[in-house]
């Protein structure tokens, strides 16, 4: 009888949380907007910008010119550079779209990643001035004019070209929190999975520049890539799969994260860190994503209780580390592996083309 009640009870209160996300999700579909369903006026002091208003839809459009709050910078866009995160989020894959809009993308602005120089400052601003050449990251950076913070911009060193300095900021800094985040020393072997796209790139290199022992796993088109920008060892993963060879590694710098947490342990000395960096390129379905990510988190949560590590990070924006980047640039020990430059007036195409997958270095977009 009190089983029958239970049972009772307990399907009561299912279907409750049932319905109510349901009727949660139907909310959060259907209130899903974004600005350009607002902004049915012709903007007062346009610029030109990429939009994503719809997922998988990118435009070119005429929007209001932003000013910026007292503690932003608002620079007159020289060049932007794309991510593995802009090309994803314009697709909407269903976990992303929990979290960046159901329907529409929340917000329709693309682009992070900036360079150019400042045209005004905000009351509270005082590192910088009208007419400083900078570089950081800067949301919507994919329009004549984007405000940042000040707190994630730094000034563009003499020899580092605007091309260049678009390159570096989130892939750079994800590079090189990483590496330090798995405690990088000289003279340690590090593995780098995913070693050609725009993270791997700035890995190997950063890497090689605190004095490690770099291998560097890519596919067989750019074997000739990572060689030439300094990797000692090269392991195509279309012919050889790293988990199972004989070479133990200090730290795995996995961007990709492809392979079971017993495999990459068999891989890592006794006392060795795998940095979780990322899930892969384009093209990772979101079950793989999910998969991915639960995998993962469990590693972290378990690695806790032995010596092999297996470490989660975020990105953080962060002025110091932004302007290192610049330095180990300008000097020349890091050289940003650009792919392809495009001009503002072919982003949606080039889009459609990173989409594909398989990324190479950076995709630059310059900005008349
Ligand atoms: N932790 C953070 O805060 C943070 C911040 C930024 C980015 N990320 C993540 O870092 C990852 C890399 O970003 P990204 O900008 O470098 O992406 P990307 O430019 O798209 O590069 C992805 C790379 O993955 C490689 N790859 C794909 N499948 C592979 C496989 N089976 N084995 C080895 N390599 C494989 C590709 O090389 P091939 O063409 O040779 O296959 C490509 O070079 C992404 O997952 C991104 O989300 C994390």
């Amino acid at each position: 009888m009190k089983l029958r009640r239970l049972l009772k009870w307990t399907t009561k209160i299912f279907a409750g949380i049932f319905v109510a996300l349901l009727i949660a999700g139907f909310i959060g579909y259907w209130g899903s907007t974004n600005e350009c369903d607002q902004n049915t006026t012709a903007p007062a002091n346009p610029m030109r910008a990429v939009r994503f208003c719809e997922y998988g839809v990118v435009t070119i459009a005429d929007v209001e010119k932003p000013a910026p709050k007292d503690n932003q910078v608002l620079i007159k866009v020289r060049t932007a550079s794309l991510n593995f995160i802009d090309v994803s989020l314009i697709q909407g894959p269903w976990i992303g779209r929990l979290f960046f809009g159901l329907r529409k993308p929340r917000d329709p602005q693309v682009g992070r990643d900036i360079a150019g120089e400042v045209e005004a400052v905000g009351k509270d601003v005082t590192q910088f001035k009208p007419g400083d050449k900078v570089f950081g990251l800067a949301r919507g950076s994919l329009a004549g004019y984007a405000c940042a913070s000040e707190r994630a911009l730094v000034i563009l060193p003499a020899n580092v070209t605007f091309e260049q300095a678009a390159s570096i900021p989130l892939a750079g800094l994800t590079a090189l929190q990483g590496l330090r985040k798995g405690n990088i020393q000289s003279g340690q072997k590090v593995l780098i999975n995913g070693a050609t796209g725009g993270v791997g790139t700035f890995a190997v290199q950063i890497a090689k520049s605190f004095g490690a022992d770099v291998t560097a796993v890519c596919s067989t088109r750019n074997v000739e890539l990572v060689r030439s920008i300094g990797a000692d060892r090269v392991i195509d993963y279309t012919k050889e799969d790293f988990t199972r060879g004989e070479q133990r590694y200090d730290m795995i710098f996995d961007n990709v994260c492809n392979h079971s947490v017993a495999e990459r342990r068999h891989v890592l000395n006794p006392k060795g860190t795998c940095v979780l960096v990322g899930l892969g390129g384009i093209g990772l379905s979101s079950s793989q994503a999910v998969w991915r990510i639960a995998r993962n988190l469990t590693a972290s949560a378990f690695s806790s209780f032995g010596d092999q590590k297996f470490v989660n990070y975020i990105t953080t924006v962060n002025r110091d580390d932004l302007a290192l980047l610049g330095d180990l640039i300008g000097s020349g020990k890091v050289t940003p592996v650009i792919e392809r430059t495009c001009k503002f007036d072919d982003t949606p195409e080039t889009l459609r083309i990173l989409n594909q997958g398989h990324a190479r270095g950076k995709t630059v977009v310059t900005i008349e």
